[in-house]
């Protein structure tokens, strides 16, 4: 899959479903699942390293990360997922070379074949222009901007009609800069199927109701592995739950003395199995 498929799956009416992944493991994990596009998302920084807000991430994390979860990919070269590497906040926000410098790090350094980044004003706009004119594919990314998490918070965004036409103005731009799909996040449901009608690229939606070309979801979140998820992720499972528990049976397992845990090198039972909380 390549970022130019995508308007194609569009026209053909084919769904586009993208899950994000930060490392080798959960890289293989989603491509087993059947994921033909895979986000490193700068969600990371709050799944995965621990911070509160998008923000601390860098590029060299976001580009470690990548290089990981390329390396969990065992499909045939051509046919692995196409592979999208989120640009960190500050990373292209202080002018076009900055932005050019640090998406070719990412395409350069890691197997990524596009760059996410978010928002859609005129200065976002021109470093997309000249990212893509760089040779750089981009997707887009408006509604709920995370590194914009200090004006705009985490509430649901365009919820008034002005608001509502200014996301349409700048979601019109980031298509004529030549995004290859555009991420709503969000954002009122009727508002991203017009837009999916409007453009001619691919809207793939997280909180922007079914009426779009495309979903992403948090591959954590999904799981239930986060400790809690946004209301517009429901967990497909209790993960967090499961994994505890199954961690505590095998401790609880491994104190008894009665029972070895291993003969000769192999093990002598499963740890304690539990059951499913979904
Ligand atoms: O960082 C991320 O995981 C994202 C998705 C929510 C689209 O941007």
């Amino acid at each position: 899959m390549r970022p130019g498929d995508l308007v194609a799956r569009k026209q053909a009416g084919r769904p586009i479903l993208m899950l994000t992944a930060w490392d080798a493991l959960s890289g293989a994990l989603v491509e087993e699942a059947g994921a033909e596009v895979v986000l490193v998302g700068d969600s990371l920084a709050m799944v995965v390293l621990g911070h509160a807000t998008t923000l601390p991430v860098t590029l060299a994390e976001m580009i470690g990360h990548t290089q990981a979860v390329a390396r969990g990919l065992r499909r045939p070269r051509g046919q692995q997922p196409l592979l999208i590497c989120d640009l960190p906040f500050l990373s292209y926000q202080c002018g076009t070379d900055q932005a050019v410098a640090a998406a070719g790090r990412v395409l350069k350094e890691s197997a990524a074949a596009a760059v996410k980044l978010e928002g859609g004003e005129p200065e976002t706009v021109a470093v997309i222009d000249r990212l893509v004119r760089s040779g750089i594919p981009v997707m887009g990314h408006l509604g709920l901007t995370p590194q914009s998490v200090h004006r705009l918070g985490y509430r649901r965004q365009a919820r008034d009609p002005i608001s509502q036409e200014r996301l349409r103005r700048q979601a019109l731009d980031l298509e004529a800069a030549g995004c290859f799909a555009l991420v709503l996040e969000h954002v009122p449901a009727d508002l991203a199927g017009s837009l999916r009608r409007q453009l001619a690229i691919p809207v793939i939606g997280i909180g922007a109701g079914d009426d779009c070309d495309g979903q992403v979801r948090v591959t954590a979140d999904l799981l239930g592995l986060t400790p809690s998820q946004p209301p517009f992720s429901a967990p497909l499972l209790a993960g967090r739950e499961l994994c505890v528990d199954a961690l505590r049976g095998w401790m609880q397992s491994a104190t008894r003395p009665d029972a070895p845990l291993e003969v000769d090198g192999r093990p002598t039972r499963p740890a304690t199995p539990s059951a499913p909380h979904c």
